[in-house]
Formats: C-alpha cells, sequence, structure tokens
C-alpha cells in the first residue's frame, strides 16, 4: 500500500514528507502557513494535483486560525498570495486556491463557524474530486495499454503526487489491478531524482514491472524499440495544447515523434489553463543551483563557482503530443475546441451529478 500523502487531521494538514522517500515514510504535522510554504517549495509534497490539495487545506487551516473580525477577508487574500507564491509553474495551486477564495466570498455573510466549515468541506471535496477523477482518467487511458508492452514515464506522475492512483501512473496500476502485465521504463529525473525514488518506489510497491533508466538513456530504449508508448504527467496545459511538465518532457517527445512513439499526457481539467494562449505564456520554476552540484551526491561533483541553470520545467509543443488524458476523455487536436468541449462536458455532469 502506498501511505495516504495528506490528510487533514483536526487542526493539522499531515504530508507524508517525499524528501525523505524510499528510504524513510516521515509524516510532517503542518498548522502554520509557513510550514506550508516551505513544504511546498522544498518538494515535500509535489506534483501538480498534490500541490493544489495541500494548498486548499492550508487555506481554510489560516481561515480557521483567524480569530479576528476586522479585516478577515483582506488577511485572507494576504494568505492567498503568500500560498501562491510557493511554486510558480503547476497551475492546480492557483486554480484550487481560487476555488477556496470563491468559497469564502460566497459565504461572506454566514457565521464565522459556518463559513470555515464550508471553507473545509471545499478543500474535501477538491481532494475527492481528484481520487475520482485519477480513477476515470485510468480508465480512459486503459484501451491505449496492451498487455506486455513497454511504457515510458518521467518524473512521478503517480499517487504521491495526487490523491490516489495518480494521473500518468494511474493506467499503469489499474492495468496491473485487471491482470495486465505492462513493463515500465521510469527515468531517473534528474536533477531531483522523482522517477527514482518515488516513481520505481511506486511501482515496485505495486508489483509493477519497473526499470530504472538514466534520462540520457531514453534514445536507446526507444530506438531498441523497449517502448511502445510515453505516459507522463503535465503541471499545466495550455489553450492551444502546449503543457509543460518536469524538465526533460519536451526532450522526450521529440524523441517519440522520431521513432513514432505515442506520447501521451495526464492533465486532469484542472492542470488545464484556459487563460493562457500558449507555451510561451507558462512561467517555467527556476530552482536552486545546488540541487544540480551537490544534491544527492555524496560530495559535491561541480567545480566551485560553475554556472548552472536549474529550471524546473520544460513545454512540450502541442504537435508532439498524441493526446492528453483527461477525466472527460482523451483530447487530441485541435486541443483549443476539445479542451472547451471537454469542459462543457464536465459542466453538464455536475449539474446532472447535484439534480
Ligand atoms: O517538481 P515536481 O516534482 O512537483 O514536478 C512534478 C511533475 O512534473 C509531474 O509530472 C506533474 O506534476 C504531474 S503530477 C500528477
Amino acid at each position: 500500500m502506498i501511505p495516504s500523502n495528506i490528510r487533514l487531521d483536526g487542526d493539522t494538514l499531515i504530508i507524508l514528507d517525499q524528501t525523505k522517500l524510499p528510504g524513510e515514510e516521515v509524516y510532517l504535522e503542518i498548522s502554520h502557513r509557513e510550514q506550508l510554504f516551505e513544504a511546498i517549495s522544498k518538494l515535500r509534497v509535489r506534483g501538480a494535483p498534490a500541490i493544489g490539495i495541500a494548498a486548499a487545506y492550508g487555506y481554510y487551516l489560516c481561515a480557521k486560525a483567524d480569530r479576528d473580525q476586522a479585516d478577515f477577508f483582506r488577511r485572507m487574500d494576504d494568505a492567498e498570495r503568500y500560498l501562491a507564491s510557493s511554486r510558480p509553474t503547476a497551475v492546480n495551486l492557483f486554480w484550487a486556491l481560487s476555488r477556496m477564495r470563491q468559497t469564502l466570498k460566497r459565504n461572506a455573510l454566514l457565521p464565522r463557524g459556518e463559513l470555515i466549515e464550508k471553507l473545509r468541506l471545499e478543500a474535501v471535496a477538491i481532494q475527492e474530486e481528484d481520487i475520482k477523477n485519477n480513477l476515470r482518467m485510468s480508465e480512459h487511458a486503459l484501451p491505449l495499454l496492451k498487455d506486455g508492452m513497454g511504457v515510458l514515464t518521467h518524473c512521478n506522475a503517480g499517487p504521491l503526487a495526487t490523491s490516489c492512483y495518480g494521473t500518468a501512473l494511474g493506467p499503469l496500476l489499474l492495468a496491473k489491478e485487471r491482470g495486465m502485465n505492462i513493463h515500465v521504463f521510469a527515468d531517473e529525473t534528474r536533477p531531483l531524482l522523482q522517477g527514482a525514488r518515488l516513481t520505481a518506489y511506486e511501482l515496485m510497491k505495486a508489483g509493477v514491472d519497473v526499470t530504472l533508466i538514466c534520462d540520457n538513456m531514453a534514445n536507446h530504449v526507444m530506438r531498441e524499440g523497449y517502448i511502445s508508448a510515453v505516459f507522463i504527467g503535465c503541471d499545466r496545459a495550455v489553450r492551444n495544447g502546449d503543457a509543460a511538465n518536469k524538465i526533460g518532457s519536451s526532450g522526450l517527445a521529440v524523441l517519440a515523434k522520431r521513432y513514432g512513439i505515442p506520447f501521451y499526457m495526464f492533465a486532469p481539467l484542472s492542470t488545464v489553463d484556459m487563460e493562457t494562449e500558449n507555451g510561451r505564456g507558462i512561467r517555467i520554476e527556476q530552482r536552486d543551483p545546488s540541487e544540480v552540484t551537490e544534491l544527492y551526491f555524496k560530495k559535491r561533483m561541480a567545480p566551485e563557482g560553475v554556472k548552472v541553470l536549474n529550471p524546473a520545467f520544460d513545454v512540450v509543443e502541442h504537435e508532439l503530443i498524441t493526446g492528453i488524458v483527461t477525466e472527460e476523455g482523451v483530447i487530441t487536436a485541435p486541443f483549443e475546441e476539445n479542451f472547451r468541449k471537454a469542459f462543457e462536458r464536465a459542466k453538464a455532469g455536475k449539474v446532472e451529478e447535484n439534480a
């Protein structure tokens, strides 16, 4: 069993510290917004949907801890801005905080206790919808798999990055449950090793056949014919279908095109940003150079003072994407039109659910 990664326990948010995996399963108890900011920015909680869920609970805890009447709404706007500044690329963070703000504004006239309860329920709903959407995405992607096939994945888009099955790893886990044997090749994912530390850990725990490779081996395994599809997550897909994901994703897409391998990205609609026209509008997070030069090495391996570039994400151009798997089905080009239809289907489904 993969341990539950995000859980609310009274006034405390319990988070599995992903920086300690796979060696140790350490849970953090978070009750202040500064602790949550640190946990998100240091990737103790990471993966686009998981960041959104954690931020939603964080927003609720900020509201609950606030005992003053005067300026409450202004302080909540400050709390939103503060939490939103913890990471810039994954859109789920802003999406979840905006849902929390709208809930706050919609219920502004309620007595404080009732208003706080509405916020708690909204954060729980965000997490529950994520679980449901993961399962739906996994079902939509299952027909893309055949027994015995090889799939390449990058970074970690599994249960740890979400709340349940995960996005790109979801169908691989579901396939295992349904008796299929898929051979997964996991890129180690330099510099933070999410593939080696987290994807390998999750798939091995689930009994999925997984082989770890260095990032620079992807071309080799594709050329040798080991790979029949690429399944990776997504941090932000935009209107024209361009999609940001962990650094290295765009190179994989170019390689997949070269070898005629289908390239699928997995993005719940909460990861689709229709406000941004194309990939050039996505802000790419730049991280600390020490992640490249020393973290995860026994001793520093690069000369002191060397210049380092450490972008955490890159953008896959929509022309290279075979399909984007969402909870409303697999979206193909033309992406803008088909995203709009998916949002309409989702809205209609919600209306039906609430009827
Ligand atoms: O920097 P990270 O580890 O948060 O990056 C995560 C990814 O790039 C994932 O592929 C993405 O968030 C999708 S998670 C379902």
